[in-house]
């Protein structure tokens, strides 16, 4: 009988990429992916750690896992990702249904883990670091992802340790994958129709490997004259380096979009969080990359009411907002993390927190939707993606990774294509398609 696997995965985009290689890697021993639950045999769960009810939402998924098997046979029930990570054989005492934990860095043992199983019915869980196994076995089995707009992890881990953060102990140190391991993954990638490679890391732009920067690796990405679109995302402002800032003054097809957390305006609360950046060194990244295109703009990501913040603090996150007017954030309130350095500190009062938060991101959203509205009436190139759920729209996205949606043929799908912007709300822009190659569309 063909074996089905249905993999649920949550969190940032390394999860993902994650998942779609899991999928590679156990097709390789008979298992084909499915999108209804009641039709797997094994069901696979890829879990985020980063904040707070990362653990209940995981029990509450298998509840509704052990609910829709309640009458059928139970599939295998692999736990993966970084809850499986931080809880290991924790939650195989918690709930019994579960069957195998997998870190995110024991992916190259998932098929001898299954098989295992299978044939021992023994529980078990693989929790040690050990990425470069990891991604040597990983490379070894072609990246058969078929979306026009690729994740293609390059470097994991993350030695940085903020006092907020979980990845350090999730994700474990920093690695960087090999230069030409990464070359040809996205070679593969472009043979499967990818028309955009994001490049990936915890800390991606600390990737180093050798005497290679990511700077050498979207100038070599560049060469490859299938791919239209080059990004990279999550970067620290530490390692923003020169060399870096520089691609940005050739490259043609790096995107105009940076994605630069900051996590707060104040220098105190950056000193409590440990991030060893300041306001000054940020906006000094900011103001050169303005200089070399004036075109560049920055997304972030905030903490909220981190302990210690106060109104002044606050206030200057706000400020920074102000100045440098970000395209599009991810902001929430700090959530403690176990095993964390500020996992026990005293937390600022919720209402006043939320209060916070709702101001930042009522400022953020305004940036965004007047952003968008100066994009009407004018045209705009998109990389056509695929069809909305619906099927009555193309769904593609601007340089800035704004959603756009515009009636047009199939064909347009994987090609960049010039949109005439007639509408927009704060996270979508509704335009016309204009021409594509000089071809006139439907
Ligand atoms: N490496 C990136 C950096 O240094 O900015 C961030 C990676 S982290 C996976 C993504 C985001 O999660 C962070 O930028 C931060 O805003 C948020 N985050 C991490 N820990 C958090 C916590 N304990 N509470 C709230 N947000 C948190
Ligand atoms: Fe977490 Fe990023 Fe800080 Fe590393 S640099 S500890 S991933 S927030
Ligand atoms: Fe979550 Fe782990 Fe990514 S904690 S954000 S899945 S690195």
């Amino acid at each position: 009988m063909q074996q089905k696997i249905f993999i649920k995965t949550f969190g940032c985009q390394m999860n993902e990429y994650d998942s779609n290689r899991i999928y590679d890697a156990v097709r390789e021993i008979g298992f084909e992916k499915t999108v209804k639950y009641e039709e797997a045999n094994c069901y696979l769960l890829n879990t985020c750690h980063i904040r707070d009810k990362a653990k209940e939402k995981v029990y509450h998924e298998i509840g509704r896992v052990k609910k829709i098997f309640r009458l059928k046979t139970k599939p295998l029930v692999i736990i993966a990702g970084c809850v499986a990570q931080a809880e290991q054989e924790e939650m195989l005492k918690r709930e019994p249904y579960i069957d195998l934990i997998l870190g995110p860095q024991a992916y190259h043992k998932i098929n001898d883990t299954i098989l295992k199983y299978q044939n021992e019915k023994r529980k078990n869980e693989e929790t040690e670091f050990d990425a470069i196994t990891k991604f040597e076995y990983l490379s070894k089995i072609k990246n058969q992802t078929t979306t026009i707009s690729s994740f293609l992890t390059i470097q994991e881990g993350c030695d940085k340790f903020c006092h907020f953060c979980v990845v350090p102990y999730t994700r474990g140190p920093e690695y960087s994958r090999p230069f030409n391991q990464i070359i040809d993954e996205a070679r593969q990638l472009v043979n499967h129709g990818s028309k955009e490679i994001i490049l990936l890391g915890q800390n991606v732009n600390a990737y180093n490997f050798e005497s290679f920067r990511l700077s050498d690796l979207i100038l070599e990405l560049e060469k490859l004259s299938g791919i239209e679109r080059i990004r990279y995302t999550t970067s620290h402002p530490n390692d923003m380096t020169e060399d870096l800032i520089d691609v940005y003054k050739n490259s043609k097809k790096l995107m105009p979009l940076v994605h630069l957390p900051v996590q707060s305006g104040s220098d105190k609360v950056l000193n409590l969080m440990n991030r060893k950046h300041s306001i000054k060194n940020y906006l000094k990244i900011f103001y050169k990359l303005k200089q070399i295109n004036p075109n560049i703009e920055f997304s972030s990501d905030f903490i909220i009411a981190y302990p210690g913040e106060e109104q002044i603090d606050f206030e200057k996150t706000i400020k920074l907002i102000d100045e440098v007017k970000f395209i599009n954030s991810f902001s929430f309130i700090f959530s403690p993390r176990p095993g964390t350095v500020a996992a026990d500190l005293p937390l600022i009062d919720k209402k006043k927190s939320i209060e916070r938060l709702e101001i930042v991101q009522q400022k953020l959203f305004n940036n965004q939707i007047n952003i968008n509205k100066k994009i009407e009436d004018t045209t705009i190139n998109v990389l056509v993606e695929n069809r909305t759920d619906d099927k009555s729209k193309l769904f593609a996205r601007s340089e800035y990774m704004t959603s756009v949606l515009f009636s047009g043929n199939d064909d347009l799908i994987g090609k960049i294509v010039k949109v005439k912007i007639k509408n927009s709300n704060r996270n979508t822009l509704f335009g016309e398609a204009i021409e594509q190659s000089n071809q006139k569309v439907a």
